[in-house]
């Protein structure tokens, strides 16, 4: 089936209207020729700090830094040109209060001419979010299980497994749609828990590892493409397997270097008669 054609680029309104309409398709995408491939098939590109993992090759994402999801941010929306654009806030870049978010957020728009910036919290963000709305900046929020908390939860757990848990969850839900923002992100929660935010929630919810029922559903390509294999979350559904392709490819070039038969270089550097 052919990709839809699109004129000019999703807004966040695009988005937010899709609510009941259709799933929202969604991807990772943090540099130019991956986003000019996955432009055409999805309603939003996230640079999320998730980089710092499956690209950089750090242990979690704090170690991210400001410049460094300004700099991918700029080169996918050089790479795209339909889908919204949103770029993390990696940790440190806003948690000390609402105006050290917006100037860390305000560099991300301006610098990168992405539409959006996502950041992780609940209740506890509510006033950063609506004073970075109020001022021009369209937030994602991204709640339940938030990968800049790993230290505080000793790992990357399922949250919502009980009472107190999915309450929080709940409570943190409305607190985002109520600040502003224009979606979240609900990530490593289950159901029926992430059923019921989806149908009470007035802001689409993208799910990851939470419910096929969200609003929209958002991957980490790298994860889905079968390129990152140090930690596989059991959410991920790989539809591709291009580690293996890559290691087969660079097998049978190193193959023909060493036999001296590599026929495009053979061609180029023979002299002229
Ligand atoms: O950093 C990231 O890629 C994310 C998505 C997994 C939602 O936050």
């Amino acid at each position: 089936m052919s990709a839809p054609v699109r004129s000019r680029r999703t807004s966040v309104a695009d988005i937010k209207a899709l609510k009941g309409v259709r799933p929202i398709v969604s991807l990772t995408a943090y540099t130019a020729p991956m986003a000019a491939l996955l432009d055409p098939h999805v309603d939003f590109l996230l640079i999320g700090d998730s980089l710092g993992m499956v690209v950089y090759g750090f242990e979690t994402t704090l170690p991210v830094t400001l410049d460094l999801m300004i700099a991918h941010g700029a080169a996918v929306v050089r790479g795209s040109t339909t889908s919204l654009v949103i770029v993390d806030m990696p940790f440190g870049s806003y948690q000390e209060g609402r105006e050290q978010a917006f100037r860390s957020a305000s560099r991300v728009l301006a610098e990168t001419g992405a539409q959006a910036v996502k950041l992780e919290g609940g209740e506890e963000m509510g006033e950063t979010i609506r004073f970075l709305t109020e001022r021009g900046v369209p937030v994602l929020g991204h709640i339940g299980l938030t990968p800049q908390m790993v230290n505080v939860y000793g790992g990357y757990k399922t949250q919502g497994r009980n009472q107190f848990q999915a309450a929080k969850i709940k409570a943190d839900a409305r607190a985002v749609a109520e600040a502003g923002a224009f979606g979240f992100v609900l990530e490593g929660t289950m159901e029926p828990l992430a059923r019921e935010i989806t149908a009470e929630s007035p802001i689409p919810v993208i799910g990851i590892g939470a419910s096929p029922h969200c609003d929209g559903q958002i991957l980490v390509s790298e994860d889905m493409l079968g390129l990152y294999n140090e930690f596989i979350p059991r959410h991920v559904k790989r539809f591709a397997d291009l580690g293996a392709e890559v290691s087969k490819a660079a097998a049978a070039y190193a193959e023909e270097v060493k036999a001296r038969s590599f026929p495009g270089l053979e061609h180029t550097f023979q002299p002229k008669a």
